[in-house]
């Protein structure tokens, strides 16, 4: 299924919120929090549509003077997994930061998170080291990395 990606506008706030409701995980959103990341931080949000309805969306930080970019979140709706949604956000995100001249993608995952690590082993990342007690919960976490 091949979904329309774009960067996340204003108007987009509550359909990520019901979003990022929707796949709940332990660690979730909060609206103001969302907000910032969307509107003041120093970030990409992305979103991938299916017939006008966001079904998928991710959140990259950047940083100032620095050419790596932070994967912070991807969510996607569980009615549209296993169809490419996800590998299509990174794709976008990949071309994007290319042309931006950016060097590297990072992110964290849970390490119980196997469909994220097969999405991102498939996508070119690779385990850079293991982060112990990285969650709330005190679940540990990998730190994986691509080359751009
Ligand atoms: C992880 C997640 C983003 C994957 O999204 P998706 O759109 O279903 O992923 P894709 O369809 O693009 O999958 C691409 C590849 O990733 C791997 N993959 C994705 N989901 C998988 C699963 N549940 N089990 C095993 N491998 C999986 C497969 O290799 C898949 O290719 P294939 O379908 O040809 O076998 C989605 O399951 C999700 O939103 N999970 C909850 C939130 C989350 O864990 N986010 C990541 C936090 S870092």
């Amino acid at each position: 299924m091949k979904p329309h990606i774009r960067q996340a506008i204003k108007d987009d706030l509550d359909a990520l919120l019901r979003l990022e409701t929707i796949c709940f995980k332990e660690e979730t959103f909060h609206k103001e929090r969302l907000k910032y990341l969307l509107l003041k931080a120093k970030s990409i949000v992305l979103v991938a549509e299916i017939e006008g309805n966001i079904i998928g969306s991710m959140i990259i930080l950047l940083r100032k003077h620095i050419l790596n970019a932070r994967i912070y979140s991807l969510n996607v709706h569980p009615e549209y997994r296993r169809v490419g949604i996800a590998s299509s956000l990174i794709d976008f995100l990949s071309d994007l930061l290319e042309k931006n001249g950016y060097d590297n993608i990072t992110l964290e995952t849970g390490i119980t998170n196997t469909a994220a690590q097969n999405l991102y082993r498939s996508k070119g990342f690779h385990v850079d080291k293991k982060l112990s007690n990285y969650y709330t919960n005190g679940d540990d976490a990998l730190h994986l990395i691509r080359k751009l």
